[in-house]
């Protein structure tokens, strides 16, 4: 079969694999229609994670079922299934209480799997024709009839839209609240339309990517194109010199200052200052516990210069992690189904598979209106 596969740093082609195929009876075999490129995947395509070479990327993935392992019981060939970026068991400890992203079983060792991903397990990615999926009862969400119609959005379940969902629920967002939210990146902007969707009578974006911004305009939030201390006034002048009730971190550990140069501890102590005292902060953007390419000496070794003196005066609450994307998925599956959530509306490219490595090179780039891509494999 066909599949992307990162050789190592910026350098990511198409190639002939062997194909993907059921390895274990609880197993489920996905042809894979469509597959988004990630923020998350651009760690690993700028050699910021320790990623091995040949291994398959893609964790957005969306497809049809060709062929189920013998303990199958609930999903069928011809089913048309969205797979959370998380790959989890299901029956551990901590998939019980609904913390799929922390599985205990999928990568012992650690907490939590996921499809293509460094550190995350030996799962191979989607960004490929074929997709073995492990514990296949457990992690495909069966779409609704209108699944075909509606790719473009369903898609969006496998991780952003849940993600962003999850930003919001960390940050601990009442409806009518105020939200400020670090990132326009398709995380930032998922964050932006369920904060919106929970009822938040401000949402406030911040960004310096225009096309990012509009797109953030469009979904109903108040933008700042400043990253840093005007950017930070703004946001005490439209809070009434308080701050947001919450606030969410959607870029992560490569943040910028306003030139684009990296500043690890930029967003944090930005939301620490922008959000009121005894406000919730939820940290999605992803942090690394080792960046050996950091400039920073901190970052380095996973920490960073942290405001914990005035964070701690202002008595206000952290919550971090991956997105247990199973405790939110088939909710948001039905938003999407009733037409309330039209998470789709950030998509600027669909490419076949084999411009996949053109894809990666403009949406790292942040070029001017590369906001999101979809990878559709079998397609011309
Ligand atoms: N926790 C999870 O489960 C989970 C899931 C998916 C993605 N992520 C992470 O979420 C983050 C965002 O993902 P994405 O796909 O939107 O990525 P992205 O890189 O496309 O978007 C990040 C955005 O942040 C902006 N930004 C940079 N510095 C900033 C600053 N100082 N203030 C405000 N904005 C700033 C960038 O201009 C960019 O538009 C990444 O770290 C990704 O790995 C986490
Ligand atoms: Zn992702
Ligand atoms: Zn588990």
């Amino acid at each position: 079969m066909k599949a992307l596969v990162y050789n190592g740093p910026r350098d990511v082609a198409v190639l002939d694999v062997p194909d993907a195929k059921i390895e274990k009876p609880t197993d489920v075999l996905v042809r894979i229609t469509s597959t988004n490129i990630c923020g998350s995947d651009l760690h690993m395509y700028e050699g910021r994670t320790d990623m091995e070479s040949g291994r398959i990327l893609g964790h957005e993935n969306l497809g049809e079922v060709v062929e189920v392992g013998k303990a199958v019981e609930r999903i069928k060939v011809g089913d048309r299934i969205c797979l959370p970026f998380n790959v989890a068991c299901g029956f551990c400890e901590n998939c019980e209480r609904g913390l799929t992203g922390y599985c205990l079983t999928v990568n012992p060792g650690t907490a939590g799997g996921a499809y293509g991903f460094a550190g995350m397990g030996p799962y191979e990615g989607g960004q490929a024709e074929y997709l073995r999926v492990p514990f296949g009862d457990f992690n495909c969400l069966v779409l609704p009839p209108d699944a075909e119609d509606k790719e473009n959005d369903y898609v969006m379940l496998a991780d952003i839209f849940p993600t962003g969902y999850h930003a919001v629920e960390l940050a601990g967002l009442q409806p009518g609240e105020t939200i400020v939210i670090y990132g326009a990146g398709p995380v930032g902007l998922m964050a932006a339309h369920s904060a919106m969707i929970r009822g938040a009578s401000k949402v406030i974006v911040v960004d310096t990517h225009k096309d990012r911004l509009a797109l953030a305009d469009k979904l109903g939030a108040i933008t700042v194109d400043n990253v840093e201390q005007e950017g930070v006034e703004r946001i005490l002048e439209l809070t009434h010199g308080m701050g947001a009730d919450c606030g969410c971190e959607c870029t992560g550990y490569q943040c910028c200052n306003q030139k684009g140069h990296e500043v690890p501890n930029l967003t944090m102590n930005n939301l620490v200052k922008t959000v009121k005292a005894t406000g919730g902060i939820g940290v999605i953007g992803v942090f690394i516990p080792e960046d050996p390419g950091a400039k920073d000496e901190l970052a380095k070794k996973g920490q960073m210069a942290f405001d914990f003196g005035h964070f701690w005066f202002k008595g206000q609450k952290i919550r971090t992690g991956q997105a247990n994307v199973k405790a939110y998925n088939r909710r948001l599956c039905k938003l999407i189904e009733a037409d309330r959530a039209k998470p789709s509306m950030i998509i600027s490219h669909e490419l076949p598979l084999e411009q996949a490595a053109e894809g990666y090179k403009n949406f790292d780039a942040r070029k001017q209106g590369w906001t999101k891509v979809v990878l559709k494999p079998g397609q011309p």
